[in-house]
């Protein structure tokens, strides 16, 4: 059996250790092995008894082999192999394995050199008067293929995402044209109508992508937030899939989901400071790695998604609003006097000044018989939204010191926020990315992405996976 090493294997290891060293239990010390998260050490056991084990430190996603030592009366029965096999396989972030050894110990150097491992360097003198010989093994990743589902509001959307960065196959199922009906999204529609796609969605991802569920690796769902009924539909979807095709399950926050769109375009370098703007969230976010999220600021009230769809409802215009006011505001001026909302030097947005200011307006002049120029003031509108966006991004930005900023949700879709935060990267000379526009608005290729990460640290979901209306990723 192989697992890894516990302080109760203490005897053992020293034992295998001093045919190495005479000074291993100083050099090597279990205790401070085990209780640095740089460091792993394995054991084969032969039934409760080691006989063998690999240290290994880790540097990102090289894996440098300290010691790897058999028990004398083991060897040659590729004890060795399996434990470096098992490292392998269970440390899917591994990219390459280096390691020393002295130039005249043959027997590691055959193994090694069997085991896949190439001489890339000599270290002079390095064991005193021996010399070190330098061996790399490049750990050629398989291809990873998730298949991603999302269905938390008003899109049934299936992806297949090759290696978090590739988009194999997209397919959006839009209920647009019914809600639009309704003036907004209906839950009990939307939620049906996901029941009824589903299973279509899958298949046509499928044949699109000339694939089958057997060349799967993984199945990705958005569990959270949106709307319950709607997130339940694809949960329950995509647990049924992983149970039928036993493939690991992954579960997904959709506004991480957002955030990792971007991979689809570039890799994201961290630090990196996330501006996420869609229908229910307003956010400034920090991340200094892969899944760790910091609320720098946001919005006190409403989301700027959630204000862009009132204003279109005050002005007369159709489901989906955010489009629609933006086409709008391209053949009007900014005219209309709006109040500029958190004018200060604090990363807290708001949005519901705004939004009653226009109500107010157009209510008051309406009353009054006045005519509203409904061009500017959609254009009114958009400059006073989107500029609070950027004045804030710009404090952060001054505050944080980040060289990366990305866009996430979907309001990124707007070319306006586009415009002026690309101006903003280019006056501090930072790098930008936003998702090309079908990965803004609502879709599964930015789950798939979002869950890449997720797959190789193994954090797979159970079976009693639940959807969450709320659950936030911060
Ligand atoms: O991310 P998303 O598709 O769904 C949520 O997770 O909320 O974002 C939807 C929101 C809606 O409020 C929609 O009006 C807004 O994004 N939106 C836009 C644009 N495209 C979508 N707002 C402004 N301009 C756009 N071009
Ligand atoms: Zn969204």
């Amino acid at each position: 059996m192989i697992r890894d090493l516990t302080i109760n294997d203490s005897e053992n290891y020293l034992r295998l250790g001093k045919v190495l060293n005479n000074n291993f239990n100083s050099l090597f010390n279990l205790d401070s092995i085990l209780n640095n998260d740089n460091e792993k050490i394995i054991g084969y056991y032969d039934n409760d008894k080691l006989v063998g084990f690999i240290h290994i430190s880790i540097s990102f996603e090289v894996y440098d082999i300290v010691n790897i030592v058999v028990d004398s009366d083991y060897r040659n029965k590729g004890i060795g192999t399996k434990l470096l096999n098992y490292v392998i396989d269970n440390n899917l972030e591994c990219k390459k394995l280096m390691l020393e050894v002295r130039e005249n110990n043959n027997n590691a150097i055959k193994f090694y050199k069997d085991n896949g491992f190439e001489l890339i360097n000599v270290r002079k003198n390095y064991y005193g008067d021996e010399d070190a010989l330098i061996m790399k093994r490049d750990v050629n990743m398989k291809d990873v293929f998730i298949l991603a589902v999302e269905s938390s509001c008003d899109e049934t959307s299936m992806a297949i995402i090759k290696n978090g960065n590739e988009c194999i196959q997209l397919t959006v199922l839009t209920q647009m044209d019914v809600h639009a009906e309704f003036g907004g999204v209906v839950p009990e529609i939307a939620s049906r109508m996901h029941t009824e796609n589903i299973t279509m969605v899958l298949e046509e991802t499928l044949t699109k992508a000339k694939m089958t569920m057997e060349e799967i690796d993984a199945i990705a769902v958005t569990y959270a937030p949106g709307l319950l009924g709607s997130l339940l539909v694809g949960v329950e979807f995509a647990k049924t899939l992983s149970y039928i095709y036993d493939k690991p399950l992954i579960a997904v926050n959709h506004i991480a989901g957002h955030i990792y769109a971007n991979n689809l375009e570039s890799q994201m370098k961290f630090p990196l400071l996330a501006l996420v703007v869609s229908g229910g969230h307003t956010d400034l976010i920090l991340m200094k790695d892969d899944y760790v999220f910091e609320k720098l600021g946001g919005t006190l009230d409403d989301a700027i998604g959630e204000c862009y769809d009132k204003v279109a409802r005050v002005l007369g215009l159709k489901y989906p609003g955010g489009p629609n006011v933006e086409k709008l505001a391209l053949e009007g001026e900014y005219t209309y006097d709006l109040p500029i909302p958190m004018n200060d030097e604090t990363l807290n947005i708001s949005y519901s000044g705004l939004k009653s200011s226009i109500i107010n307006l157009v209510h008051n002049e309406t009353q009054r018989g006045n005519e509203i120029r409904k061009a500017d003031l959609a254009k009114s509108f958009q400059e006073v939204a989107v500029d609070q966006l950027v004045r804030k991004s710009e404090i952060a930005i001054k505050k944080y010191d980040v060289k990366n900023m990305i866009i996430a949700g979907g309001v990124s879709a707007n070319k306006r926020l586009r415009e002026r935060i690309k101006e903003l990267t280019d006056q501090y000379n930072i790098d930008l990315s936003i998702p090309r526009m079908i990965y803004c608005t609502d879709n599964a290729a930015m789950i798939g992405a979002a869950a890449y990460p997720l797959y190789l640290k193994k954090q797979f979901a159970d079976l009693d996976l639940n959807a969450s209306s709320n659950e936030e990723i911060y």
